[in-house]
């Protein structure tokens, strides 16, 4: 029997674009992603004289057994490198999903890459991480910030400098899918600016040539999420009377702030917490 613990890091958009509707049904998009120090922690445990899968939640609600992306994570990679035996796993949850900050990707990723450690498999993780979900590749890479397009498989590691950050979460229950399809039945709501406006954090080599940070973090999700969901909109009104470099992760509904020194982004995190259920601070990796 062996055990790996590993930490399964948040990532937030520093812009997000969605480019339009495939055929698959997904959408083609564009974006960098940022990883930043808040994870969920996670220990994998094969035992070569069992079977089956276990699941033991903790910290922030996650879905237990079969409903949880880890446990079909798990049994996938068993499969498809036609290992027997059991595999426990601990998920210790801090990144709250739905939230858009790829906490459930993050967690497939790390068990995939602790799988293929415990059992020297040399199956493709990458073809195994596709079938898991759009945001897996990236955290399978495991760097740090990436220009991410296509559905999320086409991965371009970018460096970026370093930043401090305050993540507050709406409160609202925005599951992915339901942003999704509200781009696909309202786009026509958006106003031009909104559909092709600079992408100045696309732009990465703008970041700090004399700039703080990238002036507009815009995210086509935005627009459609304010009108509908209260929540999403009073965090927008209070964070842009707080800095200018603020945006929405993903399809929301966590939003970030950025700060250059950590001073900031613990006066931002005190004047925001109590104004909302769930207020972080961290920094980018
Ligand atoms: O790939 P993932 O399981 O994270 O996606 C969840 C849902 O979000 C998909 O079923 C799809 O509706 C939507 N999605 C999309 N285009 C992407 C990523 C996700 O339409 N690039």
């Amino acid at each position: 029997m062996e055990t790996l613990s590993v930490e399964a890091p948040a990532k937030i958009n520093l812009g997000l674009r969605i480019i339009r509707l495939r055929s698959d049904g997904f959408h083609s998009l564009e974006s960098i992603f940022s990883t930043v120090t808040l994870s969920d922690r996670i220990s994998v445990t094969l035992n070569r004289d069992t079977v089956g899968i276990s699941l033991e939640c903790s910290g922030i609600f996650s879905p237990g057994g079969k409903n949880n992306l880890v446990w079909k994570t798990a049994e996938t990679f068993m499969n498809a490198a036609s290992i027997s035996g059991g595999v426990t796993i601990k998920l210790h949850k801090n990144i709250p999903s739905p939230g858009g900050m790829g906490g459930g990707s993050s967690d497939a990723a790390a068990v995939l890459l602790a799988l293929q450690k415990l059992t020297n498999s040399t199956v493709d993780l990458l073809s195994i991480a596709e079938t898991l979900g759009s945001d897996v590749p990236f955290f399978l890479l495991q760097t740090p910030s990436a220009h991410v397009k296509g559905r999320g498989e086409i991965l371009e590691p970018v460096q970026l400098p370093h930043f401090h950050c305050v993540l507050v979460h709406s409160g609202e229950n925005i599951p992915t899918p339901m942003a999704f399809k509200l781009w696909d039945e309202h786009t026509g709501d958006l106003t031009e600016a909104c559909r092709i406006s600079n992408y100045t954090a696309l732009n990465f080599g703008a970041w700090h040539e004399g700039k703080p940070f990238p002036v507009k973090l815009d995210n086509h999700f935005l627009t459609l999420l304010q009108s509908r969901f209260p929540g999403v909109a009073r965090t927008a009104e209070e964070l842009t009377r707080l800095t200018v470099n603020w945006g929405l992760s993903g399809s929301g509904p966590t939003f970030y702030a950025l700060f250059r020194s950590e001073a900031e982004a613990k006066q931002a995190k005190e004047h925001l917490s109590g104004k909302f259920p769930w207020v972080v601070r961290c920094q980018s990796r």
